[in-house]
């Protein structure tokens, strides 16, 4: 076949605009990433933080440290980081939340102080108290607001989590006292 050397070339030409689009693609996801522009469509599906790269960063780490993920981690990476699990804690009938943000199954309607007082005192959104499986973890503003900047800045991850079901955390106390108890942690809640 006679035009067999020019087709050939003209594969070759393919080939190499095919790469160049490949490679001027990938930069221009790199600079989104790396600006951390918000603005394109495309690239910031989920980032429901503007918070700087740093901070996720410390976020993450500190979320390693803290090995949240031992208990939030779902044993099968396809379900999404940090989506939660669906088995209860041993011994227990709390499951670990998904702590993405998503909407339906996640903390995607959770103002990031409230992420930040459900990890320090157990109370989530609906001022409902969290098992005790959960800890209550002493943190640092900075910490603590980094972590939840992480957890902003992951992949919503459709990944709906059994509700848990645990005793009272607290003794059964006279009426009266109660009613002091839960005056005395809105208390607390407000000076947070
Ligand atoms: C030992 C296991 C364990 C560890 C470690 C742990 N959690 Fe949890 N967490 C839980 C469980 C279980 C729940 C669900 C409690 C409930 O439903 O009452 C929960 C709930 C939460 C919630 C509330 C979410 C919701 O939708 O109600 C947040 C926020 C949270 N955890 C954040 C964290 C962060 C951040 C870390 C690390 C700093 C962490 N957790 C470490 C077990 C754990």
């Amino acid at each position: 076949m006679p035009d067999r050397p020019q087709s050939r070339a003209a594969g070759l030409a393919r080939g190499i605009v095919a790469v160049a689009l490949l490679g001027a693609g990938f930069l221009a996801l790199l600079i989104a990433c790396s600006t951390g522009d918000a603005s394109t469509p495309e690239g910031d599906a989920g980032i429901a933080t503007d918070a700087p790269l740093d901070r996720i960063a410390a976020g993450e780490l500190a979320v390693r440290r803290r090995a949240c993920g031992s208990c939030h981690q779902s044993p099968d990476p396809a379900d999404g980081v940090m989506s939660g699990q669906t088995t209860p804690r041993l011994g227990t009938l709390s499951y670990p939340a998904n702590l993405t943000p998503d909407v339906e199954t996640g903390i995607g309607r959770w103002p990031t102080a409230r992420i930040v007082f459900a990890m320090r005192h157990g109370v989530d959104v609906d001022d409902q108290p969290l098992c005790a499986a959960m800890p209550r973890f002493d943190l640092e503003d900075e910490e603590a607001y980094a972590i939840a900047e992480y957890l902003k800045s992951l992949p919503p991850a459709h990944h709906a989590i059994p509700a848990s079901t645990c005793p009272p955390l607290k003794p059964k106390t006279p009426p009266d006292a109660g009613t002091d108890a839960i005056a005395d942690a809105s208390q607390d809640a407000s000076q947070d």
